[in-house]
């Protein structure tokens, strides 16, 4: 077992989430990257999650949210129907990585709430990368 492997702790019970910070993009991470590696970084791209909330769920969307902030991209929205919970974990994540990371109070099954966030995006960054919908309920 390698010593990374080791230190990680356990979820214990398993299944249940653990609530972990999230870790700022490092640029000089890519020097040490071969040119193929590079193309498979999300540099500079511009991403929407749906379905993130900081905490009370199994938070899949939570932590593909970080996972992207954590790889360089430098816009997130959040899209989700609770406000007070999705503006907390905006605002963590932005303190934690410095990417500028938005909430948006979206019911996905909305479309003119989807369309105004969408919209709104797309003239505060110019460009949509990536899209994941996580948004659901889990029970
Ligand atoms: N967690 C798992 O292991 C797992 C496995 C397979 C499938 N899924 C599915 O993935 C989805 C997410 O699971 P999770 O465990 O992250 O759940 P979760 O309850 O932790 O998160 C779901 C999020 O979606 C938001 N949401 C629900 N309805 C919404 C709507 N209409 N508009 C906007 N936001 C909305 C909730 O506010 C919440 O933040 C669910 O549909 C679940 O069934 C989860």
């Amino acid at each position: 077992m390698s010593s990374t492997a080791q230190s990680t702790p356990v979820v214990s019970p398993p299944g249940q989430d653990e609530h972990r910070p999230a870790f700022p993009f490092e640029s000089k991470v890519l020097t040490r990257l071969t040119p193929t590696l590079r193309k498979f970084i999300l540099l500079g791209k511009v991403a929407i999650v749906t379905g993130v909330t900081s905490s009370g769920g199994r938070g899949l969307g939570f932590n593909i949210a970080q996972s992207l902030c954590e790889s360089g991209i430098r816009g997130l929205a959040i899209f989700d129907m609770q406000q007070q919970l999705g503006e907390t974990a905006a605002r963590e994540m932005s303190k934690e990585t410095g990417v500028d990371v938005r909430f948006y109070k979206v019911d996905v099954r909305d479309e003119h709430e989807i369309a105004a966030a969408v919209a709104d995006m797309a003239e505060r960054f110019g460009r949509i990368d990536v899209l994941v919908n996580a948004a659901g309920i889990a029970e």
